[in-house]
């Protein structure tokens, strides 16, 4: 069995960049061919071996809750019209548990994580941050796991970006221990491209020890007025070895508008149900858009 078995879901952020669709609606409940983005983070884990989910959510998020919840009229009107595969979907992730705890002020990604450690304990902990989609076929979580079960020290998931999209990152600054795998030495939340010590962000993976919470707990505000969650780690630094595995797969970054369209368009293209026909609409767009 996998030593990680518990993986945070943080939701209960404002969604500024989608207003106005999440002025009362989750952005974690954004759709992306016919999943909620949340979805896909779930499955990703649960593909993993995880087991236990806690979604940390605000205001305006019931519906994730009745998202992952038993819908019994609904699986009786699927039972008695014999659509069993929609059944078979519906029921896909029933077997899993989860817990919802409320952030009550959306005071940033540290302070949201902090508000599950009566559930986490004493284990390590994944947290997935669902409006950054990894490919499907990818196995980055896995790895990564992997990682931790090696070095038993917080790994996290890190991307080559490009200079003119630094400052919208936690950076870090690391040596290379083996291709792909960085031993931290800082972190930078957000910072200037010139002051940027690498060009390596992290992104919404991470394995996490219950250590961080202690730190969590003494932590002020940093960047934003927030409790950021890459402040917490450069603490963690001081105690601990962090690490960090690059990922070369595609990601997108669904909680900005083009890349929740960029997602919608690539996965739409591998679904089993509209890939032909949307693949046909796409060449008599790009036609058109040639014509023009
Ligand atoms: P984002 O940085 O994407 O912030 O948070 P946001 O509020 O969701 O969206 P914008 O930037 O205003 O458009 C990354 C993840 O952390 C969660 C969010 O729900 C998202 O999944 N989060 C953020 C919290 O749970 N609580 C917070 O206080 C902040």
């Amino acid at each position: 069995m996998s030593s990680v078995t518990k993986a945070l879901l943080p939701a209960a952020g404002l969604g500024t960049r989608f207003l106005p669709a999440t002025k009362a609606s989750p952005k974690e409940m954004l759709p992306i061919v016919d999943k909620p983005m949340i979805q896909y983070a779930v499955e990703e884990a649960e593909s993993c071996g995880i087991n236990e989910f806690i979604v940390i959510t605000g205001r305006h998020k019931r519906t994730l809750e009745d998202h992952f919840d038993t819908v019994y009229e609904l699986e009786e009107d699927l039972k008695q019209k014999g659509k069993e595969k929609l059944l078979e979907e519906i029921n896909r992730l029933s077997h899993l548990n989860f817990a919802y705890i409320r952030q009550g002020r959306p005071l940033g990604l540290g302070h949201a994580i902090l508000r599950a450690r009566p559930f986490v304990k004493d284990e390590p902990f994944a947290v997935l941050l669902s409006d950054d989609i990894i490919d499907p076929d990818e196995n980055l979580l896995e790895r990564m796991i992997g990682l931790y079960e090696e070095f038993r020290s917080p790994i996290v998931a890190l991307e080559e970006v490009p200079a003119e999209e630094i400052h919208r990152y936690g950076v870090i600054a690391g040596a290379e221990e083996r291709p792909d795998l960085y031993r931290f030495t800082d972190l930078v939340e957000k910072p200037d491209p010139e002051e940027a010590p690498s060009n390596l962000a992290i992104i919404g993976r991470y394995i996490l020890t219950p250590e961080l919470f202690d730190i969590l707990e003494e932590m002020e505000p940093g960047k934003g007025g927030e409790y950021q969650l890459t402040d917490a780690l450069r603490e963690l630094l001081k105690v601990r070895p962090v690490y960090g595995v690059v990922f070369r797969g595609k990601r997108y970054d669904a909680g900005d508008k083009f890349g929740f369209l960029k997602a919608t368009v690539d996965l739409a293209l591998r679904s089993s149900t509209v890939s032909e026909k949307f693949r046909e609409y796409l060449v008599n767009v790009a036609a058109r858009l040639n014509r023009n």
